[in-house]
């Protein structure tokens, strides 16, 4: 497994198995790997020849205030775990590789629409600083394949809006959400979690999955499902900053087929997110 952070090293690499033939996928991650990442990574070997992980805590996605200083960096670790499963490059780059000229003044990319609604009204600038930092990436690598967690699903339809409109001829991929045994699913930012506010998490799937019951059950009163819901949620300790149910297409109003739940709660210092789809 090779290791670079400089994109030239990594293009060097890219245009090797690009003259050989192969096929490449891209894992983009900032690090902090757990089974989540790594079911990235499985997913990624079945899909093409060469799979190239990258690893950048990406600061134009945090929001002032957020944890962008604290966020855990544990390359060490994850080039570790890379290795035993068959990854062919991680690109690690510093900040200066990927923002040459800096922050501020930096072209950035919006997806219209998605970016602004639930996480991106709560976390502003969040999404444009995602698909500014994927589409380097993208342009980077030119993978013929890329792929994202379920568990950051808006995150997911930004970049396939993104890849669509801009005229990526890339597929992107979306890997189902890995759990803990409770439910919860696993994030990076679990480990902010006390041992009571772990407990307390699972609650926020298990209120998706009775949302998600109720409408299989038939009941279609979505206003007062989401109320039901985020009232739940602060009587057990939560803040809740939404609880939606919208179409799983386009995060528009639920219509016919699938539909998917979305929440982003406070428990204690620590945001977490999970939706639950709906198939119909
Ligand atoms: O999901 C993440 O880890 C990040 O948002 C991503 C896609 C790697 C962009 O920095």
């Amino acid at each position: 497994m090779q290791c670079v952070s400089k994109i030239t090293a990594l293009r060097e690499h890219v245009t090797e198995w690009r003259n050989a033939g192969q096929s490449i996928v891209l894992v983009p991650t900032m690090g902090n790997l757990h089974d989540g990442h790594l079911a990235l990574v499985l997913k990624a070997q079945e899909v093409a020849d060469r799979t190239i992980v990258s690893i950048f805590v990406n600061p134009t996605q945090f929001v002032q205030g957020e944890d962008y200083e604290s966020y855990p960096r544990t390359l060490d670790e994850d080039i570790d775990k890379l290795s035993g499963l068959r990854t062919d490059l991680v690109f690690h780059p510093e900040v200066e590789e990927i923002y040459p000229g800096g922050l501020q003044g930096q072209t950035c990319v919006t997806v219209p629409e998605l970016d602004n609604i639930f996480c991106g009204a709560f976390r502003p600038g969040h999404f444009s600083g995602v698909a500014t930092v994927v589409t380097k990436l993208f342009n980077m690598v030119e993978p013929d394949i890329a792929i994202f967690g379920e568990k950051d699903y808006q995150q997911l339809l930004v970049i396939r809006r993104l890849a669509t409109d801009l005229c990526f001829p890339i597929k992107i991929i979306g890997v189902p959400t890995i759990r803990e045994e409770d439910g919860l699913a696993l994030s990076s930012r679990n480990g902010y979690l006390s041992a009571n506010e772990r407990n307390k998490a699972t609650l926020l799937y298990k209120t998706l999955v009775s949302i998600s019951d109720a409408v299989d059950a038939g009941k279609h009163d979505f206003i007062e499902l989401e109320m039901r819901a985020t009232e739940n949620l602060k009587n057990a300790g939560f803040k809740p900053e939404y609880v939606k149910i919208c179409n799983a297409d386009n995060l528009g109003k639920p219509a016919a087929g699938d539909l998917v739940v979305l929440t982003a709660a406070w428990l204690g210092k620590t945001r977490l997110i999970d939706n639950v789809i709906i198939r119909r």
